[in-house]
């Protein structure tokens, strides 16, 4: 008896529904919502929002320092936006979710496209693509996003 008990606890809903005869199609695995990649920032103890529109990123904080080089790369996963260094005085922004279905964590950045890897679909991030790109502004280290 405790085995199945066990069982019923550890496996997923699909699994248990099918075992008692209920056809059920669903995927067990809940990887793409808990995978990151190591660009990945997820604590926006940093950031700020100012009003609804806009959001301060104090770029001084440590977790942001793959920004500080030309080509370097982040997914601020608790903004849902990808950002890049594209010169010293310039960081574009872009909404992270897949243009293709929305998957908002499987980024990479060869440094001109990101790529997702989920179907591996791949955007160019220079703004007039399909990949939504938001307006920026770098001063000093505080860059400022509009999301209007
Ligand atoms: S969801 Fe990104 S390529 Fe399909």
């Amino acid at each position: 008896m405790k085995n199945r008990r066990d069982f019923l606890k550890t496996a997923c809903k699909p699994v248990v529904l099918a075992t008692l005869g209920i056809p059920l199609i669903e995927a067990c695995s809940t990887d793409e919502e808990t995978e990151m990649n190591s660009n990945s920032v997820d604590n926006d103890q940093t950031a700020q929002n100012n009003n609804s529109s806009k959001l301060e990123i104090n770029l001084d904080d440590d977790r942001f320092k793959d920004l500080k080089q030309v080509s370097g790369w982040l997914n601020f996963t608790s903004e849902n936006i990808l950002l890049v260094r594209i010169s010293d005085d310039e960081i574009r922004v872009f909404d992270n979710a897949c243009p293709h279905q929305g998957a908002r964590n499987r980024w990479s950045f060869d440094g001109s496209n990101f790529t997702c890897s989920n179907h591996g679909n791949s955007y160019a991030a220079n703004c007039s693509g399909s990949l939504r790109c938001y307006e920026a502004t770098l001063n000093g280290n505080i860059l400022t996003v509009d999301f209007s």
